[in-house]
């Protein structure tokens, strides 16, 4: 059986015709294609960076239900059960949860080591992590703060049964009415939800609600977009198709990836009635070529995250776009190019943002 036949689409409804991007600045896929067998590139360039197909072992805390192991699967690599409206472009198997934990990594160094920028109290009881993952900050977390009860929720039981006492991990959709009663938590934490989450505004509301008075929201969210201040990132090349393929992908599923470019999270913010909001904006580089050594070890590890598992991040999004997966694989062979030359100088944009709830 060919992986096309075997495939089941995660989206609910069949993938719409690639021709009805181009207008946003999308390459047909057939541009990489091209672009490849010109280039003399043929399958075995880009065969390492296919995945070990097969669907990994799934594996459950005791009181997950089953219906919450009922992966989808496309191509091999498997998403999240069916859950309400919920929806979320990237894999759930083993592959992209490395790839999370090495975006932890990043965004550790990228921070010097700061896990969170809301002036919070080393004596809070109770804290939420909002799609958490692999829950590797809500374990971060929860070494710092041993008072605090942390919870961590997401919508595939992705996370490790042996984590400290003072963390446990829910499935909870965050995105339906929470299960969470009013005044509960001291600080609520959501990091890299773009492209997930329909209404912003909706979100912000209910951890306003879930928060006591005095309580601290904060969001930390990346643009999509690789960019360049000296135009070494084309519009034409991979790094400069990445993000406008999650920006038109999250368009087509109602979700924006537009968070950052957007300024949602502060629009929400303040739409929820958060106070005191405050805001950090960074660029993290994306490869080996800033000079500065910080910076370099940064870049490093932003190319990891993409690369130990770039299909595990695309796949859905381009797979809703119309893409086949030839044509996605050659894409993400010239984005690693690309990323290995260091003749691109692209850079993400992030923005972690705070607001308290009044007394
Ligand atoms: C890019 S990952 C980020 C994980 C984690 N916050 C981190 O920074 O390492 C996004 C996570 O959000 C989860 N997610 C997406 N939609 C969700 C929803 N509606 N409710 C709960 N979790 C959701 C996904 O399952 C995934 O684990």
């Amino acid at each position: 059986m060919s992986d096309k036949a075997k495939s089941k689409s995660p989206s609910a409804s069949p993938p719409p015709a690639a021709e009805s991007s181009e207008g946003a600045g999308i390459l047909p896929p057939q541009y990489w294609t091209t672009h490849a067998a010109e280039a003399g590139h043929n399958a075995e360039d880009y065969a390492d960076a296919d995945s070990t197909l097969g669907s990994e072992a799934a594996t459950s805390t005791a009181s997950i239900t089953s219906s919450v192991l009922d992966y989808r699967e496309l191509y091999g690599r498997t998403y999240h059960s069916e859950r309400g409206n919920a929806q979320y472009w990237g894999t759930n198997d083993e592959r992209q949860s490395e790839a999370l934990d090495i975006l932890h990594h990043c965004l550790m160094i990228c921070m010097e080591g700061k896990i969170h920028f809301a002036p919070i109290k080393k004596d809070i009881q109770k804290a939420l992590d909002l799609g958490c993952g692999t829950g590797i900050w809500a374990i971060d977390f929860a070494d710092e703060f041993t008072g605090a009860e942390v919870i961590g929720t997401d919508i595939s039981p992705i996370q490790p049964s042996w984590v400290p006492p003072n963390v446990k991990f829910e499935i909870e959709d965050m995105t339906a009415e929470w299960t969470f009663g009013e005044n509960t938590f001291d600080y609520i934490h959501g990091r890299w939800l773009s492209g997930s989450i329909a209404d912003w505004n909706e979100l912000f509301k209910s951890a306003f609600r879930a928060l006591k008075p005095g309580g601290y929201l904060e969001s930390f969210e990346p643009s999509a977009l690789m960019e360049s201040d000296d135009g070494s990132v084309k519009d034409t090349d991979a790094m400069g198709q990445w993000g406008k393929l999650f920006i038109e992908g999250a368009k087509k599923i109602g979700r924006p990836f537009t968070v950052v470019d957007d300024e949602l999270q502060r629009k929400a913010m303040e739409a929820a009635g958060f106070v005191d909001i405050q805001e950090v904006n960074i660029k993290t580089p994306i490869g080996l070529w800033p000079k500065d050594k910080h910076q370099k070890e940064v870049g490093q590890y932003a190319q990891l995250v993409i690369e130990s598992d770039a299909e595990g991040h695309i796949l859905f999004m381009a797979n809703t776009l119309g893409w086949s997966r030839e044509q996605i694989l050659v894409f993400i062979a010239q984005l690693r190019r690309e990323m290995r030359s260091q003749k691109h100088h692209a850079y993400y944009r992030q923005k972690i943002i705070w607001g308290r709830k009044p007394e």
